[in-house]
C-alpha cells in the first residue's frame, strides 16, 4: 500500500510482499482469478463462490489496511511493481496473497460465533501452479517476522486449517503456530492453530 510515496514492502529470500497494491495494481485481476479457479475453492474453501469483482475487492482492503496498519499482503517474486527490496528490477509475477485480518472488523460473519476480541486470523492462498516450492513457508515466516518483529500486532496470531490441508498445516508448524484446543468459534469447521509472541521468540 502506498502512504504517499511509501511503499511497505517484506522482503524473504525470494519473495517480495507488498501491503495493499494500489487499485491501478496488476495483482487484483491476478487475485481474483486465482479465487474464481472452482477446483482451487473446492479444495480450498469446500465450497464454490462467484467471482469477484477486482475493483472491489481492492476498495475493501484499502480500507481494512486504513483502519488498521495491517491487511492483506500481495506476493510476487522478483521484486515490487515500485522496484523496491534486494531483489532485480523486473515485473512483478504475482503468485498469490497472505496477512491477517482482525475478525471484529469482519462483523457481521458468516461465522458460528464472534471469536475472543483482537482475535487476528492470518489467512494465505498461493496459485496451485506455485505449490510445493517452499513460498508458503517462507511468506508466513515473512509476515510473522514482520508482525512481532515490527510490533504491528498484539500478543498472537491464530488460524485455521482444514483437516485435509497437510500442506497448510505443515507450512503453519514450520513458521512456529501449534494447535490449540482452545475453540475461537469463529469457523464451522477446521482445527485452531495459535502463534503467541513467546512461541515466535523461541524459533
Ligand atoms: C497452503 C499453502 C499456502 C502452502 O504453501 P506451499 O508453498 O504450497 O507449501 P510449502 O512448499 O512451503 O510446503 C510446506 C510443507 O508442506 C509439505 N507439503 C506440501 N504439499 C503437501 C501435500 N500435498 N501433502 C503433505 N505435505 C505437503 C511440504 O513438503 C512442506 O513440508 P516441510 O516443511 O516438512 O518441508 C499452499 O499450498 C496454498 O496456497 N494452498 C491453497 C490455499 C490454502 O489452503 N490456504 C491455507 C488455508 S488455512
Amino acid at each position: 500500500m502506498a502512504h504517499g510515496a511509501i511503499t511497505i514492502t517484506i522482503t524473504t529470500d525470494r519473495l517480495v510482499l507488498e501491503l495493499c497494491p494500489g487499485a491501478d495494481s496488476l495483482f487484483w485481476p491476478a487475485y481474483v482469478s486465482i479465487r474464481a479457479d472452482a477446483s482451487w475453492q473446492r479444495q480450498v474453501w469446500h465450497q464454490t463462490y462467484p467471482r469477484e469483482d477486482p475493483r472491489e475487492v481492492c476498495e475493501k482492503n484499502l480500507r481494512l489496511v486504513e483502519r488498521r496498519g495491517y491487511g492483506l499482503w500481495a506476493i510476487s517474486k522478483g521484486c515490487s511493481e515500485a522496484g523496491r527490496g534486494k531483489m532485480t528490477r523486473q515485473a512483478a509475477e504475482w503468485i498469490g496473497w497472505i496477512g491477517y485480518r482482525n475478525l471484529d472488523d469482519m462483523a457481521p460473519r458468516p461465522c458460528k460465533e464472534h471469536p475472543p476480541p483482537n482475535t487476528l486470523e492470518v489467512y494465505i492462498g498461493l496459485a496451485r501452479e506455485h505449490w510445493g516450492h517452499g513460498y508458503g513457508t517462507e511468506a508466513l515466516r515473512g509476515l510473522v517476522d514482520d508482525a512481532f518483529g515490527k510490533n504491528r500486532i498484539g500478543t498472537r496470531l491464530t488460524a485455521c486449517i482444514l483437516q485435509d490441508n497437510p500442506a497448510s498445516e505443515r507450512c503453519f508448524a514450520s513458521a512456529g503456530f501449534v494447535k490449540t484446543t482452545e475453540d475461537l468459534r469463529y469457523e464451522d469447521e477446521g482445527a485452531y492453530w495459535v502463534l503467541h509472541r513467546e512461541g515466535w521468540k523461541r524459533e
